[in-house]
């Protein structure tokens, strides 16, 4: 989640210093020395103790047996994606109303308002955010939804005013089928929106449950934490679900190869969006009622391969990364 609205602070302060450096990048960034993450401690909340992604270690999730499948409401409507911008951070896509989160554990209902990705540097070079027992997937897709319709605004002045799904995307040569073809059709988009800043209308023929395919709602993740870019705001509520999306391996790559990290379109790639590991403190990793402690699995056949999410979040409402 990065917040929008900082970088026309920012600019601001560059044009009355006349400081030299990170002028089109804006405050923060991934890649470089003097903005990259180890520097994000300075801003807003991202030196506190609630912090997000986490590496989920799947032993010590606490089964919580109230933990029921997440209820979705218009996911499977195709008309909902509207526009999709290249940030320069991630691409993201604003969501039209009426998508709406619910379940054991959110204090209330959420609305979905843009969707957003994180990944490395193609099918060789994972970036998922979240890691599930130290395993990094290729890609990680954050859905955020802000508590009972709220601007991003107010979300962020409520300890639960976000809820993030993040689903793990991994690169398979073996993606095929319903799921693989809609992740083709969405990511067509990309080559018209190479530059930092450009946007496109997306004549959407996917809905968010196809990109999802069949991912098991049932199986997931939860713990408190934040945005995971700058200010990292300590309000959101994760549900990493623990069944990666299998998506070909060239779709994977579109990202990194058409996405550029300035208005130039033949700026640097927009690669390794994703932000560093952060510890866990105090807070509890519970696994919903279906999911067993790895040690324990005996029922289980598939390997519990959590998912994990993100979100972004902006003050004016274009939701970041
Ligand atoms: C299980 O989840 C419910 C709903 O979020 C929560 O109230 C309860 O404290 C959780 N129990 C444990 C053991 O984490
Ligand atoms: C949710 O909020 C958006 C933006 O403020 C608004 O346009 C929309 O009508 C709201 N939806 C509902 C169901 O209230
Ligand atoms: C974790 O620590 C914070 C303060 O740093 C406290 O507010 C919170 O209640 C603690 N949570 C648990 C589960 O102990
Ligand atoms: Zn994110």
């Amino acid at each position: 989640m990065a917040l929008t609205r900082v970088q026309g602070i920012s600019t601001m302060v560059l044009l009355l210093s006349g400081a030299c450096y990170a002028a089109v990048e804006g405050p923060w960034c991934y890649g470089e020395e003097h903005c990259g993450p180890p520097t994000w401690v300075s801003l807003g909340h991202c030196g506190e103790m609630r912090q997000s992604p986490i590496d989920i270690i799947t032993a010590k999730a606490v089964l919580n047996s109230t933990l029921d499948p997440v209820t979705l409401s218009g996911y499977d409507n195709y008309k909902k994606l509207r526009d999709m911008k290249n940030t320069g951070k991630t691409v993201n896509v604003i969501l039209k109303d009426g998508l709406l989160l619910s379940g054991s554990g959110l204090p209330d209902v959420y609305t979905a308002k843009a969707l957003h990705f994180h990944w490395g540097n193609g099918a060789a070079q994972p970036g998922s955010e979240h890691c599930v027992d130290g395993k990094r997937y290729s890609m990680e897709l954050h859905i955020v939804h802000t508590r009972n319709n709220m601007s991003m605004s107010e979300a962020l002045d409520d300890p639960q005013g976000i809820a993030v799904l993040a689903f793990f995307v991994q690169a398979s040569d073996s993606a095929k089928g319903k799921t693989a073809k809609a992740w083709e059709s969405f990511s067509k988009n990309l080559e018209k929106i190479a530059k930092k800043g450009s946007d496109t209308d997306i004549k959407s023929t996917v809905s968010l449950q196809d990109l999802m395919g069949r991912t098991n709602l049932a199986r997931y993740y939860r713990y408190s934490g934040s945005l995971t870019t700058p200010n990292c705001n300590e309000v959101v509520i994760w549900t990493v679900f623990a069944d990666p999306i299998l998506v070909p391996s060239k779709v994977v790559a579109y990202f990194p190869l058409d996405l550029r990290t300035t208005d130039s379109s033949v700026g640097p790639h927009l690669v390794n969006n994703f932000r560093p590991l952060q510890r866990l403190h105090n807070r509890t990793v519970e696994a919903s009622a279906i999911l067993k402690p790895r040690s324990t699995a005996s029922q289980t056949s598939q390997p519990v391969a959590p998912i994990l999410f993100f979100l972004g979040v902006s003050a004016l409402g274009v939701l970041p990364i």
